[in-house]
């Protein structure tokens, strides 16, 4: 009798935990050190709690870990000694954590909010995948005991968004946020302002939502001439911005808007035209491409909209940078405005630009210069396109390298910081297979999961230029993508490989180890409602259609040429 009763009370406290099965170990982005050894913890009920030195933010983060557990087992967490303990550490790094996992117990160690934010998401991605669900399963609830300690390679690891060519609402925007979180980026480049609509609200310019948030109707599919005439468009409020910012600081993300210009300006134009060359009319572009009609930098107007646009900006946004774009100013087939107006010409004269060439890349220099030096004055930093290289950039400006790698090695070279985002690897507009008609559109392009994964930031750079490499960023435009459901298929997987470019050392990376473990990821996506790409697992577009076979894709491709 006593054995069966110590039988009976081991069952019990085995639990719902026996028998368990841990999962394989696909964790991404991969961490620096794990150690795997026997046995496992059983994290249903478990028992959890946080030292008394750690700060709020912290705290919140380990609440929504337990608030995770408790909807995917079914079972209370105990806030109690014992079980799942998190300590601060002050010897770790901000973004540094350790977790040793025993059968007794399981014990995390962060210094700051982001080492606490990457602990829970790792033990996250080591749990069954309905952990990131919204409902309880019955599962192998166990972690395999574990040492493990990890930070990232880089400081910045970015993704970035582009809600004005097609617009994302704040609540798509934090499920962007929540998938960012769960690959430990840190870094939300938010692009507010554009030719097809301007998205931040800006109280002293009230007309740039009211007229330059909406467009007169979306190209037709890719068909450049057409125009579906459906007024088209939205805006984010100060209150759902700044949302967005508690949001992303909650999970450790800082977020980076940017204010594109003097290029890319078509909607602030219709809504004010006086800051134009020419004095308009404009209106808000209903076309894809680089937009002719540009500010003026000759006319104190602009300046002065421009430092009220960022000075509202600032109050929104607490990062260190501030973007200010910079790119595709110049629409040399359709005319440069700069050239027939007499306001920018008397400009030139006054800062002496000769005539030439390069008169219009150091006008665009002055521009930038003196947005830097206003930004600079409010302690913030500039990052602009790499456009903002040509002619003469001033010292502390960031460059962020998208015309493939070249830009950011000339600034790393020339002693300016860079962040790395060439379209060559990490645009994920791009259509990730070759059967581009089973394929949502994208822009053109082919950029699979397997290229995303190959980039390697300090490739052509010397040691000295690599100290200036902060980091790397995707950039996902959204001219063809007018859904959450193709944005989403666009970012996943690639932006699981993104994060081991952005987390892993070089020497750590290992493409047959992160393939084996994407599939874990497609199961995160499933509890998570996501939509996601398996062209890597041959099934192809959003339907998942067979992909063809090598003689069926060679005479289709003969067929089809691809573009760009
Ligand atoms: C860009 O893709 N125009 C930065
Ligand atoms: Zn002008």
């Amino acid at each position: 009798m006593k054995k069966l009763i110590r039988i009976l009370s081991a069952l019990t406290l085995l639990g719902a935990c026996a028998n368990p099965t841990p999962q394989e170990f696909h964790v991404i982005p991969m961490p620096a050190t794990v150690n795997l050894s026997d046995g496992t913890f059983c994290v249903k009920g478990a028992a959890v709690n946080c030292d008394e030195n750690m700060d709020e933010a912290s705290v919140n983060a380990v609440l929504r870990f337990v608030n995770s557990l408790e909807t995917a087992t079914g079972k209370k967490c105990k806030l109690a000694e014992g079980g799942i303990s998190f300590a601060k550490n002050h010897s770790l790094a901000p973004e540094q954590y350790v977790i040793d996992i025993t059968p007794e117990a399981v014990r995390v160690q962060a210094s700051a909010l982001n080492g606490f934010v990457y602990a829970c998401e790792t033990l996250k991605q080591m749990l069954p995948a309905a952990i990131y669900g919204d409902k309880a399963v019955k599962a192998d609830w166990v972690l395999p005991c574990a040492h493990i300690e990890d930070q990232p390679r880089f400081a910045y690891r970015g993704m970035h968004l582009d809600p004005c060519r097609h617009f994302f609402s704040i609540e798509e925007t934090k499920r962007y946020l929540d998938v960012m979180t769960a690959y430990k980026l840190n870094r939300f480049h938010w692009h507010l302002t554009e030719d097809q609509g301007w998205r931040m609200e800006v109280k002293a310019y009230p007309r740039l939502t009211e007229i330059g948030a909406w467009r007169n109707g979306t190209v037709i599919k890719k068909d450049w001439g057409s125009n579906d005439g459906i007024r088209y468009g939205g805006f984010y409020t100060q209150e759902e911005m700044k949302e967005i910012v508690a949001y992303a600081a909650e999970r450790g993300i800082t977020v980076i808007p940017e204010i594109d210009l003097p290029g890319h300006m078509v909607a602030a134009l219709a809504a004010y035209p006086e800051l134009g060359c020419t004095g308009g009319p404009y209106e808000v572009w209903t076309r894809w491409g680089v937009a002719p009609d540009i500010l003026c930098a000759g006319n104190e107007e602009v300046y002065k909209f421009l430092e009220t646009v960022l000075t509202e900006a600032m109050e929104i946004f607490p990062s260190e940078y501030i973007h200010i774009g910079g790119d595709e100013a110049f629409n040399e087939e359709m005319g440069i405005p700069w050239d027939h107006c007499p306001k920018c010409a008397a400009k030139m004269r006054e800062l002496g630009i000769k005539k030439g060439p390069m008169a219009k890349h150091y006008l665009q220099n002055y521009v930038t210069a003196r947005m830097q030096d206003f930004l600079n004055q409010h302690g913030r930093k500039i990052i602009g396109w790499d456009e903002v290289l040509e002619g003469n950039l001033a010292p502390g400006a960031t460059v962020m390298s998208w015309r493939g790698v070249k830009g950011g090695i000339e600034a790393a070279n020339k002693g300016f910081d860079a962040i790395m985002t060439p379209n060559s690897y990490l645009y994920f507009d791009y259509y990730q297979s070759h059967e581009r008609d089973k394929e949502p559109f994208g822009i053109g392009g082919y950029l699979p999961v397997e290229k995303v994964y190959s980039y390697e930031p300090f490739e052509g750079l010397t040691p000295a230029a690599q100290k200036h490499i902060l980091g790397v960023q995707a950039n996902l435009w959204t001219e063809y993508i007018a859904t959450p459901e193709h944005l989403e298929y666009m970012l996943l997987p690639r932006m699981c490989a993104l994060s081991e470019i952005q987390w892993c050392a070089a020497d750590k990376k290992d493409y047959a180890r992160f393939d084996a473990s994407i599939d874990h990821s497609f199961e995160m996506f499933d509890a998570m409602g996501l939509t996601y790409c398996m062209d890597n697992r041959g099934l192809i577009g959003l339907d998942r259609e067979p992909a063809r076979t090598p003689e069926e894709l060679e005479q289709y491709l003969k067929e089809n040429p691809r573009s760009w």
